[in-house]
């Protein structure tokens, strides 16, 4: 009969976080979330649907992820997108909320999923988790370096070492459209080399010629000898040289990369990427950097934003697997017959009620199998119960370390237990 019936597959790029790995990903986010609270960030959930026009508008139309990568829903006259990444989200609840007018700056943060439509590889899926930082409202390079003093915080309580941090900074719009002309100066003369889309990139968006993974592009992009100084007006470079002070001073280290570009519009100054040499092909950890038109292009008012998105399954790959911090079942009810059933289920129920993690069986197990399973669960204690201890009204109490038992009244068995654990 079983062979009529479909069995469905997990849709491609996309993973079931069974429980064992799933105790490492709550551990991953506990310390995450201790990092925010240290650094003063506050958690904001945000929908994964948002208006497609949010993610063009944002990201650009040019980008990978607008072109090819978006998971498009139509629903009647309207169209959304799964989101890619939560800066666009964040930024959009921060004005839709009115986040700018009570608090005008403001530090936040998420978890979460994210959704890009790439050729699925070790590292690369279609729904992968982010654990990210957005804080709105204010230009000062102090806060480009906490938030990048923030993520070694997350490395370092992960225990992720052997990572690079490379910086670069695209400046103001002036600068950025100065950058972008001593590029298409340089590439005009390697039309050749680079491939169909990177032509194009050309004259529509040419920074996404420094992102583009076609060999030839990369080996092309690799000889342009680019510095930061031939295009940075002298307010970005003051910016550019305070966060750079500001990470010595913190002896976090960090390589200069004057070919970061970041693969979203959104960047301007700051940027920054995280790779790690463990992780292959797909070797950014996490990235972010600055976005100060943002929230002005969005609608809100003119101020500063910056943050970051580390990628949890990137960091699985690197932080080693750890064990599994089950929570751990304290006491285990063992019953004899249908009348101790009825009575265990009544004590367990109590010792939940008293914050004691406890279990019964619930397939029907012998008292051979209902030991075992306590013995599987490494409990501290069983409670037996049989027609014996119905009938005095008391249950035994096993100690599973020394493996003596004692009687306890059933109405004083909580308190007893509490005692004991
Ligand atoms: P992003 O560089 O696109 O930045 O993504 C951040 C991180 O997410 C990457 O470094 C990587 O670890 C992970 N990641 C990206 N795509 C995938 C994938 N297909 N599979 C697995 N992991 C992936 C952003 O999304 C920006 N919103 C970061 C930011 C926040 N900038 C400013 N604020």
């Amino acid at each position: 009969m079983a062979e009529n019936f479909k069995k469905f597959k997990i849709p491609s790029g996309m993973k079931d976080i069974l429980p064992a790995d799933a105790y490492l990903w709550q551990e991953i986010e506990d310390k995450a979330r201790a990092a925010f609270n240290l650094y003063g960030y506050k958690p904001l959930r945000t929908p994964l649907l948002e208006e497609e026009g949010l993610f063009n508008r944002s990201l650009g139309n040019e980008t990978e992820i607008v072109k090819k990568q978006m998971f498009v829903i139509r629903h009647g006259e309207d169209t959304y997108a799964l989101r890619p990444e939560a800066t666009a989200g964040v930024v959009r609840a921060y004005i839709e909320n009115n986040l700018d007018k009570t608090d005008s700056f403001v530090k936040l943060y998420y978890f979460g999923p994210m959704f890009r439509a790439e050729r699925p590889q070790k590292g690369r899926l279609r729904q992968f988790h982010h654990i990210g930082a957005e804080a709105l409202g204010s230009n000062s390079p102090y806060l480009d370096s906490e938030i990048i003093s923030l993520i070694k915080h997350i490395l370092d309580a992960l225990g992720i070492s052997g990572y690079e941090l490379k910086l670069n900074s695209l400046g103001c719009p002036e600068d950025k459209q100065k950058l972008s002309r001593i590029l298409q100066d340089r590439l005009k003369d390697e039309t050749e080399k680079l491939c169909p889309d990177c032509n194009e990139r050309l004259n529509r968006n040419v920074f996404r010629v420094l992102d583009c993974k076609n060999e030839n592009c990369k080996q092309v992009v690799s000889r342009l000898s680019l510095a930061p100084e031939n295009y940075l007006c002298p307010e970005c470079s003051e910016h550019f040289s305070a966060v750079k002070k500001n990470l010595d001073k913190l002896n976090i280290n960090y390589t200069l990369s004057p070919h970061l570009v970041r693969g979203l519009d959104y960047y301007n100054r700051t940027i920054f990427e995280i790779s790690h040499k463990d992780l292959g092909a797909q070797d950014a950890l996490g990235a972010g950097g600055r976005y100060d038109n943002l929230i002005f292009e969005l609608g809100g008012p003119k101020s500063g934003a910056v943050g970051f998105a580390l990628g949890i399954e990137r960091l699985l790959l690197v932080a080693g697997c750890r064990p599994a911090a089950a929570g751990q079942t304290k006491v285990f009810v063992v019953t004899l017959g249908e009348e101790a059933k009825k009575e265990g289920f009544q004590v367990l129920d109590k010792l939940r009620e008293a914050d004691i993690a406890s279990d019964m069986d619930y397939e029907n197990k012998s008292l051979k199998g209902q030991m075992r399973k306590a013995n599987d669960l490494k409990v501290k204690f069983t409670i037996l119960i049989g027609d014996e201890e119905l009938k005095k009204q008391s249950l035994l109490l096993k100690d599973m370390a020394s493996g003596a038992q004692e009687e306890i009244s059933l109405d004083r068995s909580v308190e007893e237990i509490k005692k004991r654990l």
